[in-house]
C-alpha cells in the first residue's frame, strides 16, 4: 500500500517520504479499514518535529484521526462490521499504523460507526479534538444549565467544545482573535463571541454571567481574564501547554476555592474514552456536529499539508490517501 512515513524526526519537508508498504493484517481484535480521509492535528506535528517526541520503531505513519471503511476484521471481532463506515481515533498510539496510508488497522472500539449523514473529511477531524473536548467538558458531570467559557473557540478542540456544550445544554460564551473565526465560532453556535484582544473582552465575558466551566487552550495568555469571570468554586480545565509556563496566582485561586484541572487524550482512562466515541457518534446522528472548513491535501503533498497545519490554517487540515 501507499502510506507516508518517517524514519526520523524533523522539519516536514526533510523527513516525509510516500513509499510501498506491506498493508498490515488485522490482529485479532482489530479491524482493516480503507482510509478516506487522514486528519492532521498538532500533536501529529509535534510527533514528527520532535517537538514532543514519541520513539519511532523503524518507520512511523503519522497521524491519530482518519475516517473510511473497514474491509477485514481480525479473530473475535464481528465479521458483520465489514463494509461499515468508521471513524477512527488514536490510531497511531503506541503503534506505527496512523492513517496518513491507504490502509490501517486499530483495534475494533477505536473504528467507530460514521453515520451515512457525516462525510469521511468529519470523521476524520473528530478523534483527537473532539473527545479532548468531551473529556475537558464533560469528565465532571453534566454541564445542563452551567455557563461554560471556550477559549479559542474557531480552533478544532474549541469548535467540538462549543458543539457539544450546547447539545449538552450549556450556555456557551467563546473568545477569537478575528472576525472571520468569530464567524465560525457563531455557525457553531455560541451564544456569545468575544474577541479576546479588545481591552474589555473580560467584562464583556462577565456581562454574560459568571462562568462554572473554562476549557482553555493558552492557560498563560487567559489566567486573568479566566480569574476575572469565572465564579467562585468554579472550574478551569486546561489542554494545552504553551512555550512558557504561566505564573500561579494561589492566593486568587484558594479565594475564589476554583479547581484547575489539566487533560492530555493519550491518559483518559479508556472508559471515558469509549464514553466520548459513543456520544460524538450519537451527537453526529442528529446533526449536532458540523464541520470546520477544509483544507484538503494528496498524501504525496503531506508535507505541505504539515507545514499548513504548523503555519496555523483556518478549520482542518486532511490528507487524502
Ligand atoms: N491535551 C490534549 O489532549 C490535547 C488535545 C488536542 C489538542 N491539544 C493541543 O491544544 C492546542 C490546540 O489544538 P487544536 O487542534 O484545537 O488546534 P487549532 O485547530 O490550531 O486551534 C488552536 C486555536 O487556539 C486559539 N488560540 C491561540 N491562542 C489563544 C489565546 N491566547 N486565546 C484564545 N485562543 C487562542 C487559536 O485562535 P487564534 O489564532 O485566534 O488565537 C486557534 O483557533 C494544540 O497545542 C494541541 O497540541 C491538546
Amino acid at each position: 500500500m501507499r502510506a507516508a512515513l518517517y524514519r526520523d524526526m524533523g522539519e516536514a519537508a526533510e523527513v516525509f517520504r510516500v513509499e510501498e508498504v506491506d498493508r498490515p493484517e488485522p490482529g485479532p481484535g482489530e479491524v482493516l479499514v480503507r482510509v478516506r480521509a487522514s486528519g492532521v492535528n498538532p500533536t501529529d506535528y509535534k510527533a514528527r518535529s520532535g517537538a514532543v517526541p514519541r520513539p519511532i520503531d523503524d518507520f512511523q505513519i503519522p497521524h491519530q484521526d482518519g475516517a473510511g471503511v473497514i474491509e477485514a476484521v481480525g479473530a473475535g471481532v464481528d465479521a458483520g462490521r465489514v463494509g461499515e463506515r468508521v471513524w477512527l481515533w488514536l490510531a497511531a498510539a503506541g503503534r506505527c499504523w496512523g492513517t496518513a496510508a491507504e490502509w490501517t488497522t486499530v483495534p475494533a472500539r477505536q473504528a467507530v460507526t460514521l453515520p451515512d449523514g457525516a462525510s469521511f473529511e468529519l470523521g476524520a477531524s473528530l478523534g483527537v479534538p473532539a473527545m479532548t473536548a468531551h473529556y475537558c467538558l464533560l469528565a465532571d458531570g453534566p454541564v445542563a444549565g452551567q455557563t461554560v467559557l471556550v477559549a479559542g473557540g474557531a480552533g478544532a478542540v474549541g469548535h467540538f467544545t462549543i458543539e457539544l456544550a450546547k447539545r449538552a445544554g450549556a450556555r456557551v460564551v467563546t473568545t477569537v482573535s478575528s472576525p472571520d473565526k468569530a464567524a465560525l465560532a457563531e455557525k457553531a453556535g455560541a451564544d456569545l463571541v468575544v474577541n479576546y484582544r479588545s481591552p474589555d473582552a473580560a467584562d464583556q465575558v462577565r456581562a454574560f454571567g459568571p462562568v462554572d466551566r473554562v476549557v482553555e487552550v493558552a492557560l498563560g495568555a487567559n489566567f486573568q481574564l479566566d480569574l476575572a469571570v469565572t465564579r467562585p468554586h468554579g472550574t478551569i480545565v486546561t489542554y494545552a501547554a504553551e512555550p512558557a509556563n504561566p505564573e500561579l496566582p494561589v492566593r486568587v485561586c484558594m479565594t475564589a476555592n476554583l479547581t484547575l484541572e489539566f487533560v492530555l487524550i493519550y491518559g483518559v482512562p479508556m472508559t471515558a474514552l469509549d464514553q466520548a466515541a459513543a456520544d460524538i457518534t450519537a451527537a453526529l446522528t442528529a446533526g449536532e456536529l458540523t464541520e470546520l472548513p477544509v483544507h484538503k491535501y494528496p498524501l504525496a503533498d503531506i508535507a505541505a499539508a504539515h507545514r499548513a497545519a504548523e503555519n496555523g490554517a483556518v478549520g482542518k487540515v486532511i490528507v487524502i490517501p
